[in-house]
């Protein structure tokens, strides 16, 4: 059986600078990935063809990744029952809110998990992604718990400096 992989969509390439976040956290956790830039308004007919060729070709989660009227998620979501990520990203003058209401608003039965707006966002739609696969794979999910220990480390070696600092 080919091995399950994710895919990552985004809206444009003005996108690709923040969701180099979600790329970076799926090749740290070694999770095989595809991405494409394609538009639920601009390319709406590829967008179709990519989300329903991905899907029989074993896709196991999506990403989708918009700003302003951001439907990309929602529409992949429409085409798929494999679970769709959405991360809002802001893009224009209303700062994500709009790409934020677009994407998490979805009507009953349509889920999109929205995540944060942003480079955050980005991130945790890998750590997410990472999540859902784990449920089926041992080792990955080893390697997320890996990962969070070594952010609270980071956090805690950090705090252990300030009370350094503040004692001298
Ligand atoms: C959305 O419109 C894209 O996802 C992007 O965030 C935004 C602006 O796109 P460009 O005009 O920069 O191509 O569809």
């Amino acid at each position: 059986m080919e091995q399950p992989f994710v895919a990552v969509l985004m809206g444009s390439d003005s996108d690709l600078p923040v969701m180099q976040a979600t790329l970076d956290t799926l090749r740290r956790f070694e999770i095989p990935f595809e991405v494409r830039i394609t538009s639920a308004h601009r390319t709406p007919a590829a967008t179709h063809d990519y989300v329903t060729d991905a899907d029989r070709r074993g896709c196991a989660v999506f990403i989708a990744a918009a700003g302003l009227a951001a439907h990309l998620a929602g529409v992949t979501a429409g085409l798929t029952i494999k679970p769709v990520i959405g991360v809002p990203l802001d893009a224009g003058p209303l700062q994500g809110m709009d790409a934020l209401l677009s994407t998490v608003m979805m009507p009953g039965g349509i889920p999109v998990a929205t995540v944060a707006v942003g480079k955050a966002g980005a991130t945790n739609a890998g750590h997410l992604a990472a999540q859902i696969l784990a449920l089926n794979d041992a080792a990955l999910a080893e390697r997320i718990r890996a990962a969070r220990d070594a952010n609270a480390a980071s956090v805690q070696a950090k705090d252990a400096e300030l009370q350094a600092a503040l004692a001298r």
